[in-house]
């Protein structure tokens, strides 16, 4: 299958994820949630302020994230990234504003704070229940990311006592799932042995096969000491190799330095790092961006089959309840059914017309 294909095939199974998120519970008996189930995603797992929000800012490109010290991450974040032809502008748009489209993304950031406080209040309590995002632009990879809230092992001032097992259970709900990519975010300035990051990962994908290893804030270990044994793979071991990235500081964000001029920084120090010098090609956010669009491509080649056998599943059982509910118009579950069904033909048509 060609690359044009595969994009294409990744971007038609983003927007089946996404019908099928809107659709929610209408959905009935047919194959879909299973369908859901099985398509792949990226969740960030990792204490509190590890750079979990940082990393997946940089992985997007744009700053659109809340970020800071301490519980700042509330509600799990799901973010779809499509990628378009339009050159002309990103935007975003918000599942539950479906009208609104947000070019600024400084509103985007406010909108997540707002609606995460109108489920928890303005406390530092947690919601498991998540916020959808999708972005749309020409300079994103089709990806699905999770944001979640940090482990932590105390409940704070504010907090009920359950909440460390509460953020436990939330995480481990999506990174249980074995088509879960995991990005296991670790600080480089704390002991590799206490990441919370790594502890969970282990658990859940113990041969490393779905795990990223992410070094954070590697601008901030002591000196005179330096990560390359983690980044080498001789401390923990996985089946990708660990990537080390330099995110903004608080004073970076205090003062509003920019997506651009963080990414040109973070080259200039891996460039003329002289511990990391060598490895400058196979370190920062952009590589790590390739590296995981890579990894989802090859995930989702290997599961086209199952896929496809699921999508005609699918077919069958929509146009069964399509008669069903007869050509409805103005009924929005019927109209979201037919828009699925359209997009599971495209995707069975791309396929078998790319078929080698
Ligand atoms: P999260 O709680 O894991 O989502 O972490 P955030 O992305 O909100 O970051 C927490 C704090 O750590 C923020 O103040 C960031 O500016 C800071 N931070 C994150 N990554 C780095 C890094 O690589 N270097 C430095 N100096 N600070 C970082
Ligand atoms: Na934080
Ligand atoms: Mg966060």
């Amino acid at each position: 299958i060609k690359m044009t294909t595969m994009e294409s095939l990744i971007g038609l199974v983003n927007r089946i994820q996404r019908v099928c998120t809107v659709l929610g519970d209408h959905g009935g008996d047919n194959a879909l949630p299973t369908l859901w189930e099985s398509l792949p995603s990226v969740a960030v797992v990792g204490g509190q302020s590890s750079g979990k929000s940082s990393v997946l800012e940089s992985i997007v490109g744009r700053d659109f994230l809340p970020r800071g010290s301490g519980i700042v991450t509330r509600r799990p974040l799901v973010l779809q990234l499509h990628k378009t032809d339009d050159e002309e502008r990103d935007y975003a748009e918000f599942l539950h504003l479906p009208k609104e489209k947000f070019t600024d993304f400084a509103m985007v950031r406010k909108e997540i704070q707002d609606e995460t406080d109108r489920m928890t209040g303005r406390s530092k309590q947690i919601s498991p229940i998540p916020i959808h995002l999708s972005i749309y632009s020409p300079n994103v990879v089709n990806l699905t990311l999770v944001d979640l809230p940090g482990l932590t092992k105390v409940a704070i001032e504010g907090q009920p006592d359950s909440i460390v097992q509460d953020i436990e259970n939330m995480v481990r709900s999506y990174v249980d799932k074995p088509n879960c990519i995991i990005l296991a975010i670790s600080p480089a300035n704390q002991d590799i042995a206490t990441s919370d990051a790594i502890k969970l990962a282990r658990e859940v994908d113990p041969a490393g096969e779905r795990t990223f290893g992410v070094l954070t804030k590697l601008d901030l270990m002591d000196k005179g000491t330096n990560a390359l044994d983690v980044l080498e793979g001789r401390s923990y071991r996985l089946q990708n190799p660990w990537v080390g990235v330099v995110n903004r500081s608080q004073a970076d964000i205090n003062k509003n330095v920019d997506m651009i001029a963080a990414r040109r920084r973070e080259r200039e120090y891996f460039a003329t790092s002289p511990e990391y010098g060598h490895l400058a090609s196979k370190m920062g956010s952009e590589y790590l961006a390739k590296l995981l669009s890579k990894h989802l491509e090859s995930v989702i080649r290997a599961q086209i089959p199952m896929i496809t056998s699921m999508i005609n599943k699918s077919i069958e059982e929509l146009e069964v309840e399509m008669d069903h509910l007869g050509r409805p118009v103005a009924v929005d579950a019927g109209a979201q059914l037919y828009t699925i069904l359209e997009l599971c033909r495209a995707f069975d048509r791309v396929f078998k017309e790319h078929l080698d």
